[in-house]
């Protein structure tokens, strides 16, 4: 992961830099570091920690200049201090580097007894071994594209040499990477969102490919350093979206955008007219008798309940996996299977990897995405928008219920193309996905009362989450919440399944989150609900009107969202755990949006 930005520009580059490394830090927030030629010369600046820290040590040592690179870090190789912080820099160059260098060693290894190393990362090699292709007389762009050859791994830099006035050397290989064009500068990023107080006008580099870039120019070379054109991309939408507006974080302003982002997605994949599903025509589920869905994090548990509605609804075989197990597992991919990747960035790495994986295989392959400019966007036979608008906070919320969405509505799809569900049934769901965006509402409704019951949920060391069928998936995406912005340890399982362990964990007052609508399951899940209250358990139940009512005493506290059918469900009590870990990480005041260690999209494997 980690953020790269560059400008080549006509006035002076270190605020526009910062800026562009604050939109960046969603990728990585353990250091960040500016580099600057001026004149000719180069300097540097890092600080540990998020770009704040940046910024108040350029304040008091100021640097100046128009040609620059800026980087912020997610650490892999080394620990996230100063001296492992980007630029790295060794006699005239300096590097920024998204990725991981795989033969690091065996360079290091190369240069011993020639070069000093001064950091535990795999990324310094990069600089010396530019500097030392430029002592044995090589031009920079020479060095340049003869240091590329020798690295073996994914990257993606952003290279300036002392002495070499106003250009950017800059490559890609498995982490993306893009020029900007402005008019009378040029620019480079990990992403849009980088470069979007700069320009819309993008080229994204393919694998493979380099690029020098100067105020008044650009040129690219492929692998084979041959001169080449690629394509430029308008991106629409301005930076004011990836404003927090008056909400006090940007996952509580997403989790407030769902009704409007669920509408946004509805009308890519529903027609409201003729109440049906509204999917690509590239897409017909005659065609397949199994779908791969492979995604990580968040979005794998979107799959997984998009298991349970290509199964029940058209009968349909669905494999589920995390991407970085499903490519090592040499899976048995059949030939009548389409491959679908789930991601909100688009950019995963290992998602990205299985993506290739099967193409190379021959599947037809599909990538449900939030970022239609991203590499999966672009590599997939067919890519499928969710609409959500750029997430920010570092917990997914608004991604996963669009991504719910479009899953329901290709699940209904797959079902009348299939012919396993009648034209009513076709009515019947469709309408009950019309209707979300106001259930929606009408679960945002709860939040004050749910922000008392956090404040119980704050003092527990430990958490459950059950559910039975689709709620199992949803379990699964509370704890991670919790986990992932409180801090508290917290596990999802499958309700009939706590019996054979996890309950000898059970004692007084330990929370447990009961997902429990009133569906076919409610009867087993409220079962399995006495199982553990009777051992002591503090339980809150997340159920409907009816289930409530059905359930009357037999929780501590209850989370009543809007009746529905049990198909669209699991996106309404998704609100209420959504709401539940935001809370409750806000009384514990941890940093919400940027919680420690993690980073929004995680570009290596
Ligand atoms: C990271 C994020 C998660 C996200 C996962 C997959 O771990 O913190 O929120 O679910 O990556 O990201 P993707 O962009 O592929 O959906």
């Amino acid at each position: 992961m980690c953020g790269i930005i560059g400008i080549a520009g006509q006035t002076t580059v270190t605020d526009r830099l910062v800026d562009g490394l604050k939109r960046l830090e969603y990728r990585g927030y353990d250091s960040s570091g500016i580099a600057i030629l001026s004149g000719g010369e180069l300097s540097r600046a890092r600080a540990e920690g998020k770009i704040k820290n940046l910024e108040a040590h350029i304040k008091d040592h100021p640097l100046n200049g128009q040609t620059g690179i800026a980087h912020t870090r997610w650490a892999t190789h080394g620990v996230p201090n100063e001296t492992n912080a980007h630029p790295h820099k060794s006699g005239r160059v300096a590097v920024v580097h998204n990725g991981i260098i795989e033969n690091f060693l065996d360079l290091r290894e190369s240069l011993k007894g020639q070069r000093e190393f001064r950091t535990e990362t795999d990324t310094e090699v990069v600089a010396h071994l530019v500097d030392v292709e430029l002592e044995n007389g090589k031009t920079p762009r020479e060095a340049f594209a003869a240091t590329l050859k020798k690295l073996h791994g994914a990257y993606a830099f952003g290279v300036i040499i002392d002495g070499v006035e106003d250009e950017i050397f800059c490559a890609r290989a498995g982490s993306p990477l893009a020029l900007g064009i402005g008019d009378d500068e040029h620019y480079l990023g990990s992403d849009a969102m980088a470069m979007a107080q700069l320009t819309n006008r993008l080229i994204y580099l393919e694998e493979g490919d380099w690029a020098v870039i100067r105020p008044d120019g650009f040129e690219i070379f492929d692998l084979k350093d041959q001169p080449v054109t690629r394509d430029v991309t308008i991106i629409s939408g301005g930076p004011a979206m990836a404003e927090k507006g008056n909400y006090r974080h940007f996952m509580l302003k997403e989790i407030y955008e769902q009704p409007e982002t669920i509408t946004q997605t509805l009308g890519n994949y529903v027609d409201e007219f003729r109440l049906s599903a509204n999917i690509p025509e590239s897409v017909d589920f005659k065609d397949f008798d199994r779908v791969i869905i492979i995604a990580c994090g968040t979005a794998c548990y979107a799959g997984m309940v998009a298991k349970y509605w290509f199964e029940q609804v058209a009968g349909l075989a669905v494999d589920i996996d995390v991407a970085s197990e499903f490519r090592y597992r040499r899976p048995v991919l059949g030939d009548r299977s389409l491959f679908l990747a789930v991601s909100q960035s688009g950019e995963t790495a290992d998602t990205l990897a299985a993506l290739r994986y099967c193409k190379e295989a021959g599947l037809k392959t599909a990538a449900l995405v939030n970022v239609m400019t991203s590499t999966m966007a672009r590599e997939a036979d067919i890519a499928l928008p969710i609409n959500a608008g750029p997430e920010i906070g570092v917990a997914s919320t608004k991604a996963f219920t669009s991504q719910l969405t479009a899953l329901a509505a290709l699940a209904l799809s797959a079902a009348v193309s299939r012919g396993t569900l009648s034209r009513e049934g076709e009515i019947r769901l469709t309408r009950e996905l019309i209707k979300l965006p106001r259930k929606v509402t009408g679960a945002l409704e709860l939040d004050k009362m749910i922000e008392g019951l956090a404040f119980e949920l704050s003092k527990a060391k430990s958490a459950f989450y059950l559910g039975r069928g689709s709620q199992v998936p949803i379990a699964f995406e509370g704890a991670l919440k919790l986990k992932e912005i409180s801090y508290i340890h917290a596990e999802g399982y499958a309700a009939g399944e706590l019996k054979h362990g996890p309950i000898a964990l059970i004692e007084d007052g330990t929370p447990v989150i009961v997902l429990a609508p009133y569906d076919e399951l409610f009867e087993k899940t409220i079962s399995n609900l006495q199982e553990v209250a009777s051992r002591g358990a503090r339980i809150t139940l997340i159920t409907d009107e009816i289930g409530a009512k059905s359930a009357a005493n037999m929780a501590a506290d209850m989370i009543v969202v809007p009746s529905s059918d049990s198909f669209v469900a699991p996106i309404l009590t998704t609100i209420a755990v959504q709401l539940l870990a935001y809370h409750t990480a806000v009384h514990l005041g941890t940093d919400v949006d940027q919680p420690r260690n993690l980073a929004k999209s995680v570009t290596v494997e």
